[in-house]
């Protein structure tokens, strides 16, 4: 049954201070289509018949068990689990043997979304007849270099892995969701430390099939991981905008215009403008003589006035006004953008840390 399945979420590692978007600096809590990253994984593992996960925290664990919870909202039992230095994914799996006892288990990093969920993949794994001790997530890629990489045979089987070669020996990453039995404990006690100092998952599984034991493979479409890049954070936000089914929540008036599939959220009011979807706007944002156009989230308690917006990331409580037209772009909390009437006509900037500004 995949009830007894458990979870293990790994949402610890350093903060990424790099990133100038967010007030988060758990990479996990980074939105796409206005709700974390982390969320999408969580909602998967419950739909796959996960009931309970351990999660890994680490620096920011304050920030993500305040957003997660006991786990609930997902129907999900979360038990915390603080790993004090990222050690690495195998580290994970040796912090929580305890908690998760020897029931066979689901690893899902929590910067990973992956669009068709797993439920698939754990049902495979629960229903097993052949005694396949691991399971991988396998996606084409096209560098390959930034992940683990696997070498499969002609039947689909996995014979090799690597941790970010830089000559892959194929274009299949090793995507961050696997399917272990006990026996991984085993391997994680067996292995030693990387190059970079991590006890890698990778070795692991290498060490199981080295073993003579049995690890399958799965390839899947739609997968994104934060690569901690704006273009690939504008790439995810896509990705999850290319799936979602318009509800309207808030008000629109009559002589707005929606197209395509729009999300409207409560609270949010949408005056003489036009949306042309996929697009999501958040609660109480108000949206005024403006056009929004497709793969554009613009979140809470923002507001849109006489300008035109598209295919960007717009975060809670900020404002655009009276600008022609952002394109590929990502704002952040509280940020105001205004073009001004008021002479001198120049550029003003009050921009914060690692910002990124192009003018034309
Ligand atoms: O995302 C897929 C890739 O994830 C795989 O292709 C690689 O084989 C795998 O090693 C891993 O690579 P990264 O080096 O990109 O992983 P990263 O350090 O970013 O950690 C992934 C997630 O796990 C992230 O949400 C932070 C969390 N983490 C990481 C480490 C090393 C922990 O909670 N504890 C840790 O010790």
């Amino acid at each position: 049954m995949a009830n007894s399945i458990k979870g293990l979420v790994l949402a610890g590692g350093t903060g990424s201070r790099l990133r100038p978007i967010t007030h988060t600096s758990a990479k996990q809590l980074v939105p796409l289509a206005n709700k974390p990253i982390l969320f999408y994984g969580l909602e998967s593992l419950a739909r796959a018949g996960v009931s309970q996960v351990a999660m890994i925290v680490g620096d920011t664990r304050e920030e993500v068990m305040e957003a997660v919870g006991d786990g609930s909202q997902f129907g999900l039992k979360v038990t915390y689990i603080h790993q004090p230095k990222p050690l690495g994914l195998a580290h994970c799996v040796l912090m929580a043997e305890e908690v998760l006892g020897d029931s066979d288990f689901i690893m899902y990093l929590g910067d990973n979304f992956i669009r068709d969920g797993v439920r698939e993949f754990v049902d495979t794994f629960a229903h097993r007849t052949d005694g396949t001790n691991a399971q991988i997530l396998l996606a084409k890629v096209p560098d390959p270099h930034r992940f683990g990489v696997a070498t499969l045979d002609e039947e689909g089987h996995v014979v090799s892995l690597v941790e970010k070669p830089e000559v892959p020996p194929s274009d299949l990453a090793l995507v961050g969701v696997y399917l272990f039995d006990s026996q991984i404990y085993k391997a994680v006690k067996s292995i030693e430390p990387s190059a970079r100092g991590e006890l890698e998952i990778t070795d692991a599984i290498q060490w199981l099939i080295t073993n003579g034991m049995k690890v399958r493979s799965h390839i899947v479409d739609g997968y994104w991981k934060d690569l901690g890049e704006p273009e690939a954070l504008l790439e995810g936000n896509r990705l999850v905008l290319e799936s979602i089914e318009s509800t309207i929540a808030g008000e629109v008036d009559s002589s707005s215009r929606l197209e395509g599939r729009v999300v409207i959220e409560s609270g949010a009011k949408v005056i003489r403008s036009k949306i042309r979807g996929p697009v999501i706007i958040g609660k109480g944002t108000v949206i005024k003589d403006s056009f929004i156009g497709p793969f554009t989230s613009i979140a809470a308690g923002c507001t849109i006035d006489s300008s035109e917006v598209e295919h960007s990331i717009i975060l809670d409580g900020s404002k655009i006004n009276n600008i022609d037209r952002l394109e590929g772009s990502i704002i952040g909390k509280s940020v105001a953008v205004a073009k001004t009437e008021r002479r001198p006509f120049a550029t003003r900037l009050v921009v914060g840390d690692h910002s990124r500004i192009d003018l034309v």
